[in-house]
């Protein structure tokens, strides 16, 4: 029954997704021939497995069911946008936000506010349509934008957290918050000379 269920809202997750995948290219591209720069380096996607959703609904102690599951999980629908600088990121969320049939429900900056661990991205939480047979849906993504490097990052904080090795050494984690940091550093500076670089740009354009 339940595998049924999952089937059949699969479908309609997979759609919001490429809904979302669909207008950040288009910005993306957008953008790339005014600007002469694309803000998207690539972006991943995924639909949260059953196994997945079973297991975050047991962790929430909510009776696992598919209803209960689309109520209650907003990541069901996961977008990730990997970007080349700090700016692009709040570009690219600015511009999605702007579209008038996209509704954020939920925004978590934890670029502004990075988390305890050194973790860095933006998260957005929109309602995007999806036009079905029958009816439209109001399908919640939830959008994970960060910079190439805050990605490395997430990505080798991510295998530590989840190898289910019993005890992480307080070592670890510290380097980890030591490397977050000169990161948010390094993303500073590419940001910095990216500027003068497209000045630089702008001004020998103007000369000619
Ligand atoms: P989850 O239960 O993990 O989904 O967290 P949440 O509902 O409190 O939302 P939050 O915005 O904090 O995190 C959502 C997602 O962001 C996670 O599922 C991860 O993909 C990513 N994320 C959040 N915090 C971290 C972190 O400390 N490290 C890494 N690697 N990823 C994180
Ligand atoms: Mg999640």
């Amino acid at each position: 029954e339940l595998r049924k269920d999952y089937a059949q809202i699969r479908g309609v997750y997979a759609a919001a997704i490429q809904e979302i995948d669909a207008r950040l290219k288009t910005l993306n591209s957008e953008f790339s021939f005014r600007h002469r720069h694309n803000p998207i380096h690539h972006i991943e996607s995924r639909v949260k497995t059953l196994p997945s959703i079973i297991k975050k609904l047991h962790s929430l102690d909510i009776p696992v069911s598919i209803i209960n599951a689309k109520k209650n999980l907003h990541d069901i629908a996961g977008v990730r946008v990997v970007c080349r600088y700090v700016d692009d990121i709040y570009r690219i969320a600015n511009l999605l936000l702007s579209q008038d049939d996209i509704v954020l429900i939920l925004e978590k900056d934890y670029i502004k506010k990075p988390k305890d661990n050194g973790y860095r991205s933006l998260h957005l939480v929109v309602r995007v349509p999806v036009f079905l047979s029958s009816h439209m849906e109001l399908v919640p993504v939830e959008v994970q934008i960060r910079t190439i490097a805050m990605d490395f990052w997430a990505s080798l904080e991510h295998q530590l957290r989840y190898k289910e090795t019993a005890h992480v050494p307080e070592e670890l984690n510290r380097q980890l918050l030591d490397a977050a940091n000169r990161i948010a550093a390094l993303d500073g500076d590419m940001q910095h000379i990216h500027d003068q670089m497209a000045a630089l740009a702008n001004r020998i354009c103007d000369l000619k």
